[in-house]
């Protein structure tokens, strides 16, 4: 594995192409979950300059905390609620312009502005995790950001067990 990232670009769209490639060598041949998300959070923390940036784990009826970089955040979230639940639950990526403007909101942080939510799939198809993002700033994350971060976890499907 790499053990330095380099970080290029002067839009997104580029930051994003130059983060994807060195991301997934960065998980390469990682067998274990939590390194290779640990080490993805802390290369998107690298890239971009975001407030928080991390993933929550699927465990029964819950989201747990996992890796992330960022301030302390709350350690669980139940199916459907929140934007991270709520992505879950629809298995689809969520932008938010507006925290204050989604209903049920979870505020971890009162600095966070505007927030993604993209779930992550095992070999099978289920939502086994999410990774969510937060911003300072209102509405910091569109399509691009949805297109690369849904690459971005295709990558990772392998490293969750399949559920009978
Ligand atoms: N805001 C999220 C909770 C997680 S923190 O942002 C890290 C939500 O509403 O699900």
């Amino acid at each position: 594995m790499a053990e330095s990232l380099i970080v290029e670009g002067s839009n997104k769209e580029e930051r994003y192409q130059a983060l994807l490639p060195q991301a997934e060598a960065l998980i390469a041949g990682e067998t274990d979950l939590i390194a290779a998300l640990a080490n993805l959070t802390a290369a998107l923390a690298m890239t971009f300059d975001w407030l928080w940036s991390g993933f929550y784990l699927v465990k029964g009826e819950q989201l747990v905390l996992g890796p992330f970089q960022g301030p302390i955040a709350c350690t669980r979230i139940p199916h459907g609620r929140g934007v991270c639940g709520s992505a879950w639950a629809q298995n689809r990526t969520l932008v938010v312009p507006d925290v204050d403007a989604f209903p049920g909101h979870i505020a971890c942080s009162s600095a966070a502005r505007s927030e993604i939510v993209v779930p992550v799939h095992d070999a099978a198809g289920r939502v086994v995790a999410v990774l969510d993002i937060d911003s300072t700033e209102l509405d910091s994350f569109d399509a691009i950001d949805a297109r690369h971060l849904e690459a971005l976890v295709a990558h990772l499907s392998q490293l969750f067990p399949v559920a009978n």
